[in-house]
């Protein structure tokens, strides 16, 4: 395949980002609580500032959208940022956390990045073009019944209804027997280790953009069918997710819906 100029790119950047996140680790500190469980660190802030500034020197035309606040539109190309998912983990030391950085191209992906500093692992996916862990072809499992699979989820920031309702559907799926549901908490890599078939199905209530915007495209292109909790078409908006190979996805609907 011809050298990807923005893969190349994303690929430095969130490279540079996971080795500045591990290097302050041992300095983070809370910074704001966005509400009381959702927090934001001088990390996340310093991993955006890296990422953001480099696209604006290399592409300075180009839009972002960033979690931590950077918000510049460009219909025609747009990066979805996120400069740390995981970042309830990585204020704990829990070592489970990734930069995660997206193209969107006229409202289509076309590339996307998910890179976790701790174990060096890089996952990407260019539209059309297969998904890959450290540059081997990956595809999502072929568990077809829930009765042979490993499932994960995640908690919005919100503790009523939306997290009552993920309780209530990891209990129903536990007990249609799947061998574990677990909550890593980063959706990013949750559906990049769907992308790899480390987990054969993950689903989540509510997201943003930044969440999914790269790992979504990943586990597309590892086969894995990738739409809304209710089976619609994903758009880069603010919703859930449900990702899992396409066996496993119309199973585990009939449970969340
Ligand atoms: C969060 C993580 C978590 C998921 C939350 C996300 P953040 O992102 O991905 O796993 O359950 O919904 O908001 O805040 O760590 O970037
Ligand atoms: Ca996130
Ligand atoms: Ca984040």
């Amino acid at each position: 395949m011809k050298q990807n100029k923005e893969l190349v790119f994303a690929q430095e950047a969130a490279r540079k980002a996971g080795r500045l996140i591990l290097s302050q680790a041992g300095n983070r500190r809370i910074l704001a609580f966005k509400s009381k469980i959702d927090f934001v660190t001088n990390v996340d802030k310093n991993s955006e500032k890296l990422i953001t500034s480099m696209i604006r020197h290399r592409f300075p035309g180009h839009g972002i959208m960033a979690e931590e606040g950077t918000n510049t539109e460009n219909k025609e190309n747009m990066w979805i940022i996120d400069p740390l998912d995981g970042t309830t983990n990585f204020t704990h030391g829990y070592p489970f956390f990734c930069v995660s950085i997206a193209l969107v191209r006229n409202g289509v992906q076309s590339l996307g990045v998910v890179y976790d500093p701790i174990r060096k692992e890089m996952f990407h996916a260019v539209a059309g073009h297969g998904a890959y862990l450290n540059g081997k072809r990956i595809h999502a499992s072929k568990a077809k019944e829930l009765k042979d699979s490993l499932l994960t989820t995640g908690f919005y920031y919100e503790r009523g209804e939306i997290m009552r309702k993920t309780l209530e559907k990891m209990g129903d799926f536990l007990t249609r027997n799947v061998h574990g549901v677990r909550r890593d908490g980063s959706a990013a890599l949750d559906m990049c280790y769907v992308a790899c078939g480390r987990i054969d199905g993950y689903w989540e209530y509510v997201l943003s953009p930044w969440d999914f915007a790269a790992a979504s495209l990943i586990a597309m292109e590892a086969g894995a069918k990738v739409t809304s909790p209710s089976g619609a078409p994903l758009e880069m908006v603010r919703m859930g997710v449900l990702a899992a190979n396409p066996g496993l996805h119309k199973k585990m609907l009939d449970v969340i819906r």
